[in-house]
Order: C-alpha cells, then structure tokens, then sequence
C-alpha cells in the first residue's frame, strides 16, 4: 500500500479540470497523466489504472479489456474510473509509482494504491470493483450470478423482467436496510435473453451458512421480501466450526448439534429437523458439526462417532450435554419429542 500524500495538493489546483468531467465521460478508459490521474483517482470510489508503453502487444490486450469493462461499468453507473498511463510520456508518474513491469494494474480505493491481483479479462475486473464498491444491490447479469455466491453473506437474488422498474425500485427500497448481513442481487430479464422457466419476478437465496435450502413464497412486494430477507440473515441450521464457536457459546442459548461426516447426510437431517428449528427458534440454536474433521468435539460431547449420524444437545448455562439415543433413526417426530423432553 502506497499513500497518496500529493493528493491533497493536486485536487486543489485541478477543480477546473474536474468540472468538465460529465458522467459520461467518467466511465470510458481515461487516458490520464500525472495530474489527470491523482484527480481521477480522488475523485472516484474506486479507480482501476493500467500502466503501459506505448505500441507494446501485451499492452493493447489488457487496454481491450480494460475498455470492455468500463462499458459494463457505465452501464449500471458506478462510481468507479478505469485510468490507462502511458509511462513512455509519463515516466515521471511511472516512476514515483514503483511501476517496473508492464502491463501493470493497480486499485485505488479509500486514498490507498495497491495491486490488482486478479485475471486481467473485463469479467473479473468488473467483478473485483463491484466488490470493492460493495454497492447495496448487485446487478448480476452477463454471468456475475457467481460472485454474489463466492461473498461470506447471504444473497437474496430477485429475478425481474427489465422492465419490472417496480420490483427494481422495491429491492433497493430495502437494500439499505439490510447492509452487512444479507446482500441484493438483481438479474432483469429481456426479450432476447433465454427464457426462464419460472414466472417472473422469483427470488432465489444463496446462503453461504445455512444447512437448509430457504425457498421464498408469496408476493414480491416491499414487506414480505423484506421480512424474508431478515429472517434469511439468520440460518435456520447453521455451522459449528472454529470460526463460528465463540458467538454460539456466548449467546448462551442451548445448541443442537447435528453431528454426521459427509456433507449430504449433514443436509439430509438439517432438513428433518427444519420444522423443529424454525418452532424453537429463539429459545434453541441449531448447528451441523462436521465429524470429519471436528470428531474429537462430538466425542467430547458424548456421542459414539462410530454411529453417526448423532445429535446432540448442549446446554452451556449448564454445562451439561443430552446426546439423543443413537440406537434410533432420527426423524423429526424423534427430535421433536426429544427436545420437548429437555424444554
Ligand atoms: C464517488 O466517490 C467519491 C469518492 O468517494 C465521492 O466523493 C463522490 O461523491 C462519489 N460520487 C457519486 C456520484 O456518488
Ligand atoms: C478510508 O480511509 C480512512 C482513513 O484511512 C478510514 O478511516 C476509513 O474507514 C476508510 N473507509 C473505508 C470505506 O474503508
Ligand atoms: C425468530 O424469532 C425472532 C423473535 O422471536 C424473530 O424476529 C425472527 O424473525 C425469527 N426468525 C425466524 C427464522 O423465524
């Protein structure tokens, strides 16, 4: 990371300059010079520059791409400027900047420069900004459907026709409110584009840390997908693992644990005991516990590891632990009484 320390000094004496940006032009590949460049770069978001020689082939190549991804960027406004130098007549700017290869992609976000660490396609370019930008609603078209997956947070993914402005207007109505723990997607639908076989507009949920599939019902409108998406922030069965241990310890609510070694049959009993979970949410937290790789914790608690899938109940308060009978096939009417049992 580099500061701009010039920065300050550079903006004041090129107010003018700025002035004639319009928006338009913001989003095209600038070709920028010394002051050009700490201006754009300060006076957007996120800045993506490309330091290059002039007439050289690798050059031209990420330069092609660089402006493919401005147009993607423009397209949907965001507050980003994609900058390309030429340090052939700007060797002063090159060099203060520690450039020594070419071609060489730098980010500057937040008054810091660092380096561009991805594929230099328009794809991942625009997707590395987007996620910088962190905007409240991702447009996910044109194949962006996976990066909004790749994110640590649950995505509510609503899919419109284009010209659906209302459900368009209603998901950033609500985005704002659930910023930081559940991220919106938009994917609008055209005439041109592959039909889809849902009627639209449909919502899908992509939740990094829940065990169960959440599916929404019912009418796309402000309140109930507002409702669902706040309720999806929290995973009906979550994931107990070292980075998620301390925050169910200290919510000191009795966890249910769903103890078994692969995946699938993780999900299967997630599933089983979905109503259960959804019944006592509140007052019971309900977690998959890979046996795999975490065997020694469902032994600690009391299970036989040898005849999982197991479940088990911990009551830190207490510090006491109620395995289920392990000798019976777990069914929700099992658990359900099982856990009545303890309430
Ligand atoms: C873009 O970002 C810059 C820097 O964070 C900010 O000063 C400016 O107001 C933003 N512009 C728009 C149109 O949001
Ligand atoms: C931007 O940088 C300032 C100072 O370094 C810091 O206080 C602030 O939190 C940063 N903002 C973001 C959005 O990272
Ligand atoms: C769980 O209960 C709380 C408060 O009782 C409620 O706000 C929340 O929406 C419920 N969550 C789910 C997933 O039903």
């Amino acid at each position: 990371m580099l500061a701009m320390g010039r920065v300050g000094f550079i903006i004041s004496s090129l107010l003018l300059l700025l002035a004639s940006l319009t928006p338009k032009a913001w989003s095209k590949l600038i070709e920028a010079n010394y002051d050009s460049f700490h201006a754009q770069s300060s006076n957007f978001a996120v800045s993506l520059a490309l330091f290059c020689l002039s007439n050289y082939e690798p050059c031209d190549e990420v330069r092609g791409e660089l402006k493919s991804a401005a147009e993607t960027l423009q397209i949907y406004n965001y507050n980003a400027s994609l900058i390309s130098i030429d340090c052939d007549s700007q060797a002063n700017t090159c060099r203060e900047l520690d450039i020594i290869s070419y071609p060489t992609l730098r980010i500057i976000s937040n008054g810091s420069i660092s380096r561009y660490r991805g594929s230099r396609d328009s794809k991942s370019i625009v997707s590395r900004l987007i996620k910088e930008l962190d905007p409240l609603v991702w447009p996910l078209e044109d194949g962006y459907l996976e990066d909004i997956k790749s994110l640590s947070i649950p995505a509510v993914v609503i899919h419109v026709e284009e010209s659906d402005h209302s459900t368009q207007k209603l998901v950033h109505a609500i985005a704002p409110g659930l910023k930081g723990r559940v991220v919106m997607g938009i994917v609008s639908h055209s005439d041109q584009d592959e039909p889809v076989e849902r009627d639209l507009p449909f919502v899908d949920v992509h939740h990094p840390m829940d065990e169960v599939t959440r599916t929404f019902e019912g009418p796309v409108d402000e309140k109930t997908l507002d409702d669902f998406a706040q309720r999806v922030s929290r995973p009906i069965v979550g994931r107990f693992d070292p980075t998620t241990s301390e925050a169910y310890e200290e919510s000191q609510i009795p966890l249910v644990y769903i103890c078994a070694d692969t995946d699938w049959e993780r999900k299967q009993v997630a599933e089983l005991v979905r109503s259960v979970a959804t019944k006592n949410n509140g007052s019971l937290h309900f977690a998959t516990l890979d046996t795999q790789r975490y065997g020694f914790h469902a032994h600690q608690l009391g299970l036989d590891i040898d005849k999982l899938p197991g479940l088990v109940v911990q009551d830190f308060l207490g510090k006491a632990t109620f395995p289920l009978d392990q000798e019976k096939l777990i069914t929700a009417e099992l658990v359900d009484d099982f856990i009545s049992s303890l309430l």
